[in-house]
């Protein structure tokens, strides 16, 4: 009998806590993006028995230092992988910090149904119980699996697997460190496999109307993210007023702010900056003209999406159409 080819896998590094070294196994400090995407691959060797590997490095860095050229090198190279035939599945592995932002960006600009897995890990690779490289074998196993396909890129942290638009960070240690606060898990791994729950209603990959040439056309748009909290003043806001084409705000509660705030955020909308409206609390839904009249004030509602998701969009969103109408119905259907 012929032996079947294993599916090939792409998996692209960039670093993180799951390549991250300590100077022993028990300390609490670490340099995340340590180790190299063969490193890695090396401490799974059960993966040779369900995928064969095409190894990459496409950065090797601590996620807070995430950037958008990473992105943007992160993205032409899925797409690319994505049209090559012989390749079943792509898995990215990341650090936990940004993993949220870099799943969600790339939900938006990637225009295939390919199964894309994002994965990273609390412990780094050297700690006692290290779950990295259980991680990495799920996410193989989830990305070579055809109930992965036409779902959007989906994470895979702790058994557990989160689309990218409702994955968030919840806690800054400890393995239970992400939840999908809004609409509940995508599903979980059962014995290398992916029992699904949900089916991922939201807009992404191929019908997304979002490109990385329609971005790189606009220039990046530049959107920054302001925190609100008791006593808020103008004077951040209207800094950022003159060099950013939009703000996102962090609100309190359902997306607010002091008067002082939400003036100096009319006043910004006046002059042509987008303004969203998110939430600061981690989960709920920031309404269209409930607690602020968005419509007199120029704002955008977030919706469900938090402030670090919602930046991305906007940024999307400028890349085309300036019209906050417009922009409001983007932030409605995605
Ligand atoms: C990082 O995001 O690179 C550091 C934290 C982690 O990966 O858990």
């Amino acid at each position: 009998m012929l032996e079947q080819a294993l599916p090939v896998i792409a998996v692209l590094a960039t670093g993180g806590t799951i390549a991250g070294a300590q100077a022993d196994a028990t300390s609490a400090g670490y340099k995340a993006g340590s180790f190299s995407v063969n490193d890695l691959l090396a401490a799974v060797p059960q993966l040779s028995g369900i995928a064969e590997i095409r190894a990459e490095q496409v950065a090797n860095v601590g996620s807070q230092n995430m950037t958008h050229a990473v992105w943007r090198a992160l993205a032409e190279r899925v797409n690319t992988l994505c049209q090559d035939a012989s390749v079943a599945g792509i898995v990215i592995t990341h650090g936990t910090d940004t993993l949220e932002e870099t799943a969600y960006f790339l939900s938006l600009v990637i225009q295939h149904d390919k199964p894309v897995v994002l994965v990273g890990a609390m412990r780094p690779a050297t700690a006692l119980g290290a779950e990295g490289p259980a991680n990495l074998y799920n996410a193989v196993a989830l990305a070579r699996h055809p109930d992965a396909r036409g779902r959007g890129p989906l994470v895979v942290m702790n058994e557990d697997v989160h689309y990218a638009r409702e994955i968030q960070k919840i806690a800054s240690a400890g393995l239970c460190a992400f939840a999908s606060p809004n609409r509940g898990r995508a599903g979980g791994m059962h014995g290398g496999a992916p029992c699904f729950y949900s089916r991922n209603t939201t807009t992404h990959t191929t019908q997304s109307e979002f490109s990385l040439a329609l971005l790189e056309r606009a220039g990046w748009p530049r959107v920054d993210i302001v925190y609100a909290h008791a006593n808020l003043q103008a004077d951040l806001i209207e800094f950022l007023t003159d060099s950013v084409d939009g703000i996102v705000l962090a609100g309190v509660g359902d997306g607010n702010a002091t008067d002082l705030a939400i003036d100096a955020l009319s006043r910004a909308a006046d002059r042509g900056v987008a303004v969203v409206r998110s939430s600061r609390t981690g989960s709920g839904f920031v309404a269209r003209d409930v607690e602020l009249d968005d419509g007199s004030l120029g704002f955008i509602a977030a919706r469900d999406l938090n402030p670090q998701k919602a930046r991305i969009l906007l940024m999307l969103a400028l890349s085309v159409t300036r019209d906050t109408a417009a922009m409001q119905a983007v932030f409605d259907r995605y």
